[in-house]
């Protein structure tokens, strides 16, 4: 069985989750592009896993592909390997009318999606996570990237995709810890958006229910995308957690992955609100039990000097303001605005 979530934004598409998409993908790519020819961008974990099932399809499907792997990694979420995509989009010679595949975790669709973001001004790219991560998360709303030295994600662009296609079955092959990075940011939407949610995730094993889980995070995530694509105003609330979960990120050298910063992050900006009065009693408790239900850390190494010093440099941050994200109550978030010094204190209310 095959769920298909609609997402509105300044350009529509759908997200199609399933088992065995990726034998099948060709032909939904089919159905909406008329392109013929296609730069597959993957991992050099994902491309031994996955890459010739997605080409044979896509082959299969009537189109041209050639494939460019890059050595997996956040750490290779840079300026190189974009440029390096780059080059290999020209070197094909793509045209505007072609279109890129991602095919890997939340690290190559950012990066696959930012190379198509400006290849030739921007041409279609298609996204296929892999990751439960990428799944729930970052293959809907077209939000690309790369790292820069100074932080997380500081080069990029809003690039909606043509189209998700979701195999759940490629999560099989995932390390235990890449699953609960996914597992986070499922958390996450629950936490911010839906408290029906969250409490079935306190009781039932995820791996049991997994495209349900998925379509969840999506219709969660497709609704916040639909009022608020560019981050004005209620898109900032999927950022529980992430300012501090950046820090983290960037503190340890990218040793620490995404998912299990942004666990970490979510009990910190908990403790905090809870001790400065923005989060009632038992909000930090609540977090604490999910990250550990699922095998997901609560704290870090790091001072609160650390922390504040690497989430300055944040793209949250507006001018001389941060935007932090509280709940109000489980499954119901919203944004505080802090000044530099709020910020200081903030990362010392959640150590
Ligand atoms: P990732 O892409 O690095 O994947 C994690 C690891 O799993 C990699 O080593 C990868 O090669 C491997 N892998 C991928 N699929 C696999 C599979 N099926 N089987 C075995 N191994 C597999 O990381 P991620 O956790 O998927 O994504 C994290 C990234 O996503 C971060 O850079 C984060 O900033 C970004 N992100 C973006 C958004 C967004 O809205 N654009 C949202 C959340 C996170
Ligand atoms: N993960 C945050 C966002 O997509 O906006």
């Amino acid at each position: 069985m095959m769920e298909r979530v609609y997402v509105r934004a300044s350009r529509d598409y759908d997200v199609l989750i399933g088992a065995g998409l990726l034998d099948t993908c060709g032909g939904e790519i089919a159905a909406v592009t008329a392109s013929r020819r296609c730069a597959l961008v993957t991992d050099s974990t994902v491309a031994p896993l996955y890459a010739r099932r997605v080409e044979a399809s896509l082959r299969k499907a009537g189109m041209d592909v050639c494939t460019y792997v890059f050595p997996a990694g956040e750490q290779n979420k840079n300026l190189t390997t974009y440029g390096a995509i780059l080059e290999f989009l020209a070197e094909q010679k793509l045209t505007r009318s072609d279109f890129v595949a991602a095919l890997g975790g939340g690290v190559t669709g950012d990066m696959a999606g930012f190379a198509a973001a400006t290849y030739q001004r921007g041409i279609d790219y298609i996204q296929l996570p892999t990751t439960f991560l990428a799944a729930s998360d970052s293959s809907v709303g077209g939000k690309t990237a790369v790292d820069l030295a100074a932080g997380k994600n500081l080069a990029g662009a809003f690039w909606p995709p043509r189209l998700v296609v979701c195999d759940c079955g490629a999560f099989s092959t995932l390390p235990p810890d890449t699953f609960a990075d996914g597992v986070a940011e499922t958390l996450k939407h629950g936490l911010i958006a839906d408290r029906d949610f969250f409490d079935f995730l306190m009781k039932e094993p995820i791996r049991d229910h997994l495209p349900a889980v998925v379509k969840r995070n999506v219709e969660i995530k497709a609704a916040v995308v639909a009022e608020d694509e560019r981050e004005q105003g209620k898109r900032k609330l999927l950022n529980f957690g992430h300012t501090l979960g950046h820090a983290i990120e960037k503190c340890s050298g990218y040793a620490v992955p995404h998912g299990h910063a942004v666990a970490i992050g979510m009990v910190l900006a908990s403790r905090a609100a809870e001790r400065l009065g923005y989060s009632p009693g038992g909000t930090l408790a609540a977090v604490i039990a999910a990250n550990v239900r699922h095998n997901l850390p609560i704290k870090c190494s790091y001072t609160a000097t650390e922390l504040y010093d690497a989430a300055t440099g944040d793209k949250k941050r507006r001018g001389g303001t941060i935007d932090v994200v509280v709940l109000e109550e489980i499954g119901r978030a919203r944004t505080v605005e802090l000044d530099m010094e709020g910020l200081r204190a903030f990362a010392e209310a959640a150590l």
